[in-house]
């Protein structure tokens, strides 16, 4: 049985290219349903669909109201500029002197986004092969807009699988390794969770080989590994360097 059985398909709209989301339902190994069928929902929890010219992730839920997508425009607070300055928690707890950044949890490419704009050279990990497909559309957007088609720019190199393995073989160690594990919620189902973290939960559930990652990470790093981590939590790896407070959240920094 694979692992998506039962909770994920393609979903095609009834109309337009069938073929992209049959190799999509391929590459995943998901069944392919066609939403303009009656009873097409019955099966699976979540669907991956184009809408818009985006890779959306639904739920039941979201099946009438959008979708998800890896959001390429800067979050609120985020300057548009590149590169925008290297300023607030996150740029410090990278460090002066960075310049080589690997995400090794990138999810929803939030973060990774985050660090790529204020000009970082950049490589994402990512093992869910669904969240995978979500960031390859979401950096073929970033790519097709003005300002990094002005500039010359590559959107960061994104890698598909398991960051354990995956950092020990890197060419070179990266100055930075950033990691943003899930954390088992403080309360069962929180108000202020958003939508796009609840889901991610739902589909993936926690990280439960943090420490193994953690330790990877500190194994593969040029200087120091960040950890962000939920204002609640322990620090994953013991008692950090330093730390820089968010909103209900911390970024906990390791030396090697
Ligand atoms: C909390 S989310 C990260 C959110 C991200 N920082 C953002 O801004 O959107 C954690 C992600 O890390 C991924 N992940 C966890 N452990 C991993 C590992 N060992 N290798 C690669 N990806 C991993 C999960 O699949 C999940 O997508």
């Amino acid at each position: 049985m694979h692992l998506y059985t039962g909770k994920l398909a393609v979903l095609y709209p009834g109309q337009g290219d069938k073929v992209p989301y049959q190799q999509l339902a391929e590459r995943l190994v998901v069944p392919l349903r066609d939403s303009s069928v009656a009873g097409f929902d019955q099966h699976e929890l979540f669907f991956l669909s184009w809408r818009e010219g985006c890779l959306k992730l639904l739920d039941k839920e979201l099946l009438k109201k959008g979708g998800l997508v890896v959001d390429i425009e800067p979050r609120h607070g985020e300057q548009r500029s590149w590169p925008a300055p290297k300023q607030g928690a996150l740029a410090q707890a990278l460090g002066r002197k960075t310049k080589t950044v690997v995400d090794a949890t990138t999810g929803w490419g939030q973060d990774s986004l985050h660090i790529f704009r204020m000009g970082y050279e950049l490589i994402c990990i990512e093992r869910s092969p669904i969240m995978s497909e979500l960031l390859a559309d979401g950096f073929q957007r970033l790519a097709q807009v003005d300002w990094m088609q002005n500039l010359h720019l590559q959107p960061p190199q994104l890698l598909s699988g398991n960051a354990i393995t995956l950092l020990a073989n890197l060419n070179t160690p990266p100055d930075c390794i950033y990691l943003d594990p899930m954390f088992p919620p403080k309360r069962k189902k929180s108000a202020l969770a958003k939508k796009s973290m609840t889901i991610l939960r739902d589909l993936l559930g926690d990280d439960h080989d943090k420490e193994l990652l953690f330790s990877s990470a500190i194994a593969a790093c040029g200087k120091r590994v960040v950890v962000k981590s939920p204002d609640y939590a322990e620090p994953l790896g013991g008692k950090p360097t330093e730390s820089f407070q968010g909103k209900l959240m911390r970024y906990d920094v390791y030396f090697k």
